[in-house]
């Protein structure tokens, strides 16, 4: 159980001062009866709260799929540059999601952000061996050799040696390559690194994968929704 006006304000209805105030006009039932008591004990699970004439939606955990835009950084605050989280809608924000794993600022596409840290520890978790599949061009061509050497293990510039990872060549010409790249592991600019390390550079890149999701093509860069069910089911079951 918990106060009434504790769960509305973490919903984003209002300080609790403000809460207090719609009581005292009779805009707040619970199960049916108006509310004289802004601190009363409700159970946000069970109880049916209706506010203004609306009953709410109550969940503790958010699930979202954006697709990133370039230009914005994976994290929660920035002192310069605008985030993920800012890009989200005041009603997802009162949640305070974060994304799980980085996308660098420059890269688009699929990012996953929750409030859900058990799911985030899991999906970041090197043991869970969870995929991710990006698109990417490169400005060289791209060959059979690299694809040997993804497999193998690249070595980075910090004398890291990766895990094996999948290289398909889409189309290479002298002019440029696109590939897609699955990986299952997050070190710090990887993909980019290990062309690096194959003596090519990334000019494009876009996560299109993440464990069992799959980018929405209808969400344009910036734009983001809330997880199916069937998603979050298959997602959780992993
Ligand atoms: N690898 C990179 O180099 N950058 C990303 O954003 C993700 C993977």
């Amino acid at each position: 159980m918990e106060r009434l006006d504790k769960v509305l304000s973490n919903l984003g209805y209002g300080s609790r001062k403000e809460i207090k105030q719609a009581v005292r006009k009779g805009l707040i039932e619970v199960n049916g009866e108006l509310v004289k008591d802004n601190g009363m004990q409700v159970d946000p699970e069970s109880d049916r709260i209706i506010v203004n004439g609306e009953e709410i939606f109550y969940r503790k955990f958010i699930y979202l799929m954006m697709n990133k835009p370039d230009g914005v950084v994976s994290a929660t605050f920035d002192n310069r540059d605008e985030t993920v989280v800012d890009l989200l809608e005041v009603e997802h924000q009162v949640f305070n999601p974060f994304p799980v794993g980085r996308l660098d600022k420059d890269t688009v596409g699929l990012l996953f952000l929750t409030n859900d840290g058990e799911l985030n520890h899991r999906l970041i978790s090197p043991k869970w061996k969870v995929d991710k599949v990006y698109y990417a061009k490169i400005d060289k061509k791209v060959t059979e050799d690299d694809v040997n050497k993804f497999k193998k293990g690249i070595t980075l510039d910090d004398g890291y040696l990766c895990k094996e990872a999948k290289l398909e060549i889409l189309n290479a010409t002298d002019e440029g390559s696109e590939v897609e790249v699955t990986i299952q592991e997050g070190k710090f600019h990887q993909v980019k690194r290990m062309f690096e390390a194959v003596g090519k550079e990334v000019v494009y890149l876009k996560r299109i994968e993440f464990g069992t999701l799959k980018l929405d093509e209808d969400l344009e860069e910036g734009e983001y929704r809330e997880l199916t069910d069937e998603e979050l089911a298959v997602l959780k079951g992993f």
